[in-house]
């Protein structure tokens, strides 16, 4: 199946389904006819498992990079782009990244900077890559004082996610993958009883779907693609607190399971949605295989302190909240409200 991602002249397709990496070389051939070489950029355990060996149609270079948010640095850009120069890759070529969203950022910020911006085709090889990282043209490393604070917007010319990547995914890669899927089924507003009809494959296709149709809506998170950051304030706020050093082992996507299921709480104390609501939000949650709970021990204060330095919270507590519309961005919730509500989940004053 082909999604399109609409942005004008800089459209691109998203290609879903079992296989879909062996449209590659006709993929390129398609949208960049001039390139002559490869700059393949991928990630040790992908390598391993062989992921990066497919054909492209032209000759290549490959480019290994350390596994996860390590490779997220501007010392491997430099590495990458020293790397793709000394092979002579010109403006006329392409990057291909094979990996996961550490890689597919990494890849698409060189892209975006080497010989002023050339092109850059995603084979996300994570669910978090496919459903969200790949697409939508944010592109970066991380800094000492922060992640992704260093970067680019450039879109990619395609984006091929093929379901056979999944199959050797950890179980814990995709538990954090269907974090971002339940997010999407919640704005969507599907009802878990719906779920429960539909195969996995379909609500995965459904969040890629969703994904570019924001990105199509709104490229520079101006507006809708806020949305995207449904149970992501309390969720920066607990990673915040992972990097400060607390000893807690949680990904990104359980992160986001607790956001949501908090983020239900909220809307119900401010009366924008009823018990059902809430029911519907751990119902979905449970669905994926996610619970949603706040870890034990985690501080208030430290929790509320991290989420009003959140960069995304534009000086006051801004969640995006279900309503009777559906969820929507809500900008000053009220502090008091905030640390009851995580009183309750379990929080520590
Ligand atoms: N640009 C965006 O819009 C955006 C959105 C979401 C996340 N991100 C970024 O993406 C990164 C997280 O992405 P992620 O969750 O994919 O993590 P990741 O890229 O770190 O990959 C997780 C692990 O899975 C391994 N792996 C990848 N594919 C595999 C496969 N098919 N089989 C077995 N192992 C495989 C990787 O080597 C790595 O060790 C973060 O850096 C985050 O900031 C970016
Ligand atoms: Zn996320």
């Amino acid at each position: 199946m082909t999604i399109r991602v609409q942005l004008g002249d800089r459209s691109y397709d998203v290609v879903t389904g079992a296989g879909a990496r062996h449209s590659l070389a006709t993929t390129i051939a398609s949208v960049a006819p001039r390139a002559s070489l490869v700059g393949v950029i991928t990630s040790e355990a992908v390598h391993a498992l062989g992921w990066d060996d497919v054909d492209t149609g032209l000759a290549r270079v490959t480019v290994v990079v350390p596994d996860g948010d390590v490779a997220k640095t501007l010392s491997q850009a430099e590495r990458v782009a020293t790397e793709l120069s000394r092979h002579s890759l010109s403006r006329h070529d392409v990057i291909v990244t094979v990996g996961g969203g550490a890689v597919s950022d990494l890849g698409g910020f060189v892209a975006a900077a080497y010989l002023r911006g050339i092109s850059v085709i995603h084979l996300p090889t994570t669910l978090v890559g496919q459903v969200d990282a790949a697409i939508g043209g944010k592109t970066g490393v991380n800094l000492p004082t922060g992640k992704n604070l260093f970067g680019a917007f450039h879109q990619p010319l395609a984006v091929l996610c093929d379901d056979d990547f999944l199959a050797t995914l950890p179980p814990r890669e995709i538990a954090n993958g269907y974090g971002e899927v339940a997010k999407c089924s919640l704005l969507r507003r599907r009802s878990a009883e719906t779920l429960a009809t539909l195969p996995i494959s379909d609500l995965v296709r459904d969040a890629i779907a969703l994904k570019a149709e924001i990105v199509s809506a709104d490229e520079r998170e101006g507006g809708s693609r806020a949305l995207l950051n449904y149970g992501h304030t309390l969720a920066h706020a607990i990673e915040a607190l992972v990097i400060d050093g607390i000893d807690l082992d949680i990904r990104h996507g359980e992160a986001v399971a607790v956001g949501l299921m908090f983020a239900a709480h909220l809307a119900e104390a401010l009366g924008r949605i009823d018990s059902r609501g809430v029911e519907n939000h751990r119902a979905t949650l449970q669905h994926f295989g996610l619970r949603g709970d706040l870890p034990s021990g985690l501080l208030v204060d430290e929790l509320v302190g991290a989420m009003a330095r959140d960069k995304k919270a534009h000086h006051d507590f801004t969640f995006v909240l279900d309503g009777p519309v559906g969820p929507e961005v809500v900008a000053g919730v009220p502090r008091d409200v905030i640390i009851e509500l995580l009183v309750a989940a379990g929080g520590v004053r």
